[in-house]
């Protein structure tokens, strides 16, 4: 049995994700771990809401709340969604827990007994009119990289290049708009990432497996202009993570906080100590995922996020990881994702544009998104959710495809045979060369799934669910049925057997579905076709079974163009 860790990049906490976060990180992870879980591998998948830093704050301003208050709720709220969208996190934390306080400190600590921390005297922009700093998104301008107007302190959206605030062009204050901005002098830390340039190189280097998109953009930032620069892990705000060395003050950064994408990514490993807490667990349970002195070394560790999060994850976590100079698990696999588009433009968390999760499951179960979303992912490039697209995917692949085969099937052995699997016949050549497809499509569908290839396990999912139709329409039990009754009963026991079939493999695409398709066929068994016979005689003769209800209801032209409009503008 394989240990397989696995993290989807932590959402922020400020406000409801769109479609277009969920695919871009939650939902494949949860693909992943739903499809080890289902192979027998011991899994562990974390998640947390990513709650410092400035887009914590500000939200929380807008609500008019206290901060700790706002991501209390927010959280709440999110794991609430995460819960019904079928997100199956061992542990959903949060960045803002005492574990990830205290395991924050403990690293920065380390780093500078390792000499890779700077502590650095800077100029940084204070707004008059807001009597304050104003690091990252608490500042706004056009980004000197490529012109867009609306970059923020410490990215520009556009073209995903970390800034620095004073960097910006005509840059104005967040909070109030103002342009009465000053610089001033202020001390932080910096990580010297630099010094460890050559290290991140070839570790990146060895990981010749990764697909290009991760590997290309580390690689972007290890040598493109200057090189790899330091990166200060210290912010001038009252809500994070209070910057100490370990246990102790630091003397001169008193009332500052670390840096959010500091002490993030170590959420995911605090995370684990707040799971093992949460469950009254000792700390070698979790130290034997993330510790490689403590067992960890036989883990494969796989994170699953957006490209505009690659260079946090290839470079500075892994900096962090490998400048403590203790034994944590680094990565062994990133898989990341280009940008699913709305409807002709961008998904906007700020301007609210597109479907956002809430919105989604009160339209439709979770199924039908989660089946969209990830044979639509955005792999090899940016992808474009449409409207008719969607109701195209639904009705054919979940409705015709799927939903009409358990349907039929069922409902012909009800009214033939009652409700239990027939006994009688033989499988015969037609269902020999089924098993043969079967039996080919299912080791492709098994190696796409292991390469997290999540277009391509779809369509083969689709190809398997397609294969049992054909043989349906070939086989014609109805036909057959009235000259040899047995042959009918053979056939109506192979697609019985198929439906618990499809119910195992489609788990990690529909666990909805599939939980309703094992309990109409009155199973708990969830084993995994090694052997495509075997698992097609795994409902015996006499076994009892129901006829399902509608397992997906087509969307009508009416339905699509109601919520087209519904969801033209922007959310309130
Ligand atoms: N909150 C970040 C985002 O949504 C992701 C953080 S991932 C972690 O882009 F590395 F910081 F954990
Ligand atoms: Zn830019």
């Amino acid at each position: 049995m394989a240990r397989i860790l696995i993290t989807s990049a932590i959402p922020y906490i400020n406000g409801i994700k769109h479609l277009g976060n969920l695919i871009g990180s939650q939902l494949p992870a949860d693909l992943f771990a739903r499809y080890q879980r289902g192979r027998g591998n011991e899994v562990m998948f974390l998640c947390a809401t990513d709650e410092h830093g400035t887009p914590a704050e500000l939200a929380a301003a807008k609500a008019g709340k206290p901060v700790a208050e706002y991501c209390a709720e927010m959280h709440e709220v999110q794991a609430d969604i995460a819960k019904r969208f079928g997100l199956s996190f061992d542990h959903f934390g949060r960045s803002s827990s005492p574990q990830n306080h205290k395991l924050t400190q403990h690293f920065a600590g380390k780093l500078a007994e390792a000499g890779l921390i700077r502590e650095v005297t800077e100029k940084q922009v204070y707004s008059n009119a807001d009597g304050r700093f104003l690091p990252d998104r608490y500042i706004e301008g056009t980004c000197p990289n490529c012109g867009y107007e609306k970059a923020r302190g410490d990215q520009c959206e556009n073209c995903t290049k970390q800034l620095d605030p004073t960097d910006l062009i005509d840059p104005r204050s967040a909070i109030s708009g103002s342009t009465d901005l000053e610089v001033r002098e202020t001390k932080h830390l910096y990580l010297r990432q630099s010094a460890m340039k050559d290290q991140l190189d070839a570790w990146i280097d060895s990981k010749t497996d990764w697909p290009v998109l991760t590997t290309s953009i580390a690689k972007k930032w290890l040598h493109d202009g200057d090189g790899l620069q330091d990166r200060g892990i210290t912010r001038d705000l009252d809500w994070g993570i209070p910057v100490k060395k370990g246990d102790e003050d630091w003397p001169g950064m008193e009332g500052k906080v670390f840096y959010v994408w500091f002490d993030a990514p170590i959420e995911y490993i605090a995370c684990a100590k707040e799971w093992a807490d949460a469950h009254g667990k000792p700390d070698a349970e979790w130290e034997r995922w993330w510790r490689t002195d403590k067992g960890a070394d036989d883990v494969r560790y796989v994170q699953f996020m957006g490209k505009d999060n690659v260079p946090f994850h290839t470079l500075s976590f892994p900096a962090t990881i490998l400048g403590s100079g203790e034994p944590w698990k680094l990565v062994d696999y990133i898989k990341s994702f280009n940008y699913l588009n709305y409807d002709g433009g961008q998904f906007s968390t700020s301007q609210g544009r597109g479907v956002f999760m809430d919105q989604a499951l009160d339209i439709l179960p979770a199924d039908y998104w989660r089946w969209w979303l990830l044979s639509h992912a955005p792999e090899s490039s940016d992808s474009e959710f449409t409207w008719e697209n969607f109701q195209q995917s639904v009705n054919k692949d979940l409705a015709d495809v799927l939903g009409n085969f358990v349907s039929r099937i069922t409902k012909f052995c009800r009214s033939k045979f009652g409700e239990e699997v027939p006994a009688g016949g033989a499988y015969g050549e037609r269902e020999q060369a089924l098993i043969e497809e079967l039996t080919k499509r299912i080791r492709a569908y098994e190696s796409h799934m292991e390469a997290m290839e999540v277009r391509k396990s779809a369509q083969e999912l689709r190809a398997i669910w397609v294969a049992g139709n054909e043989y349906l329409q070939a086989a014609a039990p109805w036909s057959t049925f009235k000259e040899d009754p047995e042959q009918a009963a053979a056939q109506v026991r192979l697609g019985l057997n198929l439906i618990r079939l499809y119910a195992v493999l489609s788990a990690p695409f529909i666990p909805e579905t599939s939980a309703r398709m094992l309990s109409a066929m009155n199973t708990l068994d969830t084993s995994w076709p090694e052997d495509v016979t075997a698992a097609l005689s795994a409902l015996p003769a006499g076994h009892a079974f129901t006829v399902p209800d509608v397992l997906f209801a087509k969307i009508t032209d009416e339905q699509r163009e109601d919520w087209q409009t519904r969801f033209a503008g922007t959310r309130a």
